[in-house]
């Protein structure tokens, strides 16, 4: 494919929408590879994909595949899915909560989500859904992001206790975070300090430039 080609030596942008949510949706062939950015941030495939996957690793892959349920907080294009299921081999259940129906429509547009059979896509708030959610998990990836900016809620006490009453024991927590500022830093190690002895947390700091990784065992 001759923009596939040509990508290599210029990004080639094939769609553009804008949004209330990411300011703009673009999906984009860059180096060969066709990515999913907002207004001013990489959101699916490229950089995010490879951030997300080293998390995976963290854990471990044979781990993961011992795992029933993940869940996955913010979709957008579904590049950390397409790495479970392509890469990971995980069979079990995969439930992606994602706030905005036009990220989806281009997910499954342009990079065929709907194929995948061991995944259904909640439309929601991820707020609203752990409030709502009676079930749950053994893996809960949180990666949410409007642009660049992280809401308030994902660091506040209610959300963090939420979570870990949704998360089995011995199950992990693959937490995305964006360190721009002094404020980023202090905001990360005050979340660090809100896990106790019963949990395992780990800081992976600078996994691609800005990115912070959090993986977090809830122990026996
Ligand atoms: C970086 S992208 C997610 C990338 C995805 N995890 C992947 O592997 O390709 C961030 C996503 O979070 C979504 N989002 C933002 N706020 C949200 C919220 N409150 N609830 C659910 N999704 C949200 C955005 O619409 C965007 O699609």
């Amino acid at each position: 494919m001759i923009r596939k080609l040509f990508s290599y030596f210029i990004p080639i942008n094939i769609y553009k929408k804008n949004s209330a949510i990411s300011q703009s949706l673009e999906v984009t062939w860059n180096n060969g590879e066709l990515v999913l950015d907002s207004k001013s941030t990489n959101y699916s495939y490229g950089s995010l994909q490879r951030i997300l996957r080293k998390g995976l690793k963290y854990i471990g892959f044979k781990r993961i595949r011992g795992f029933e349920s993940i869940l996955i907080l913010g979709v957008a294009g579904g590049s950390v899915i397409k790495t479970l299921v392509d890469e990971v081999k995980f069979k079990g259940k995969i439930t992606g909560v994602e706030i905005d129906q036009d990220v989806i429509s281009i997910a499954n547009d342009y990079f065929e989500l709907d194929k995948i059979q061991n995944l259904e896509i909640v439309i929601d708030d991820a707020f609203e859904y752990v409030l709502k959610t009676k079930l749950k998990y053994d893996l809960i990836i949180i990666d949410i992001f409007q642009d660049t900016t992280m809401p308030n809620f994902l660091f506040e006490d209610f959300f963090i206790q939420r979570i870990n009453s949704l998360l089995n024991l011995n199950g992990f927590i693959l937490f995305n975070t964006m360190v721009i500022n002094k404020n980023h830093e202090e905001r990360n190690l005050l979340y660090k300090s809100k896990f106790d002895g019963h949990y395992s947390l780990r800081m992976y700091p600078k996994v691609e430039v800005h990115n912070e990784l959090f993986t977090i065992k809830k122990l026996q």
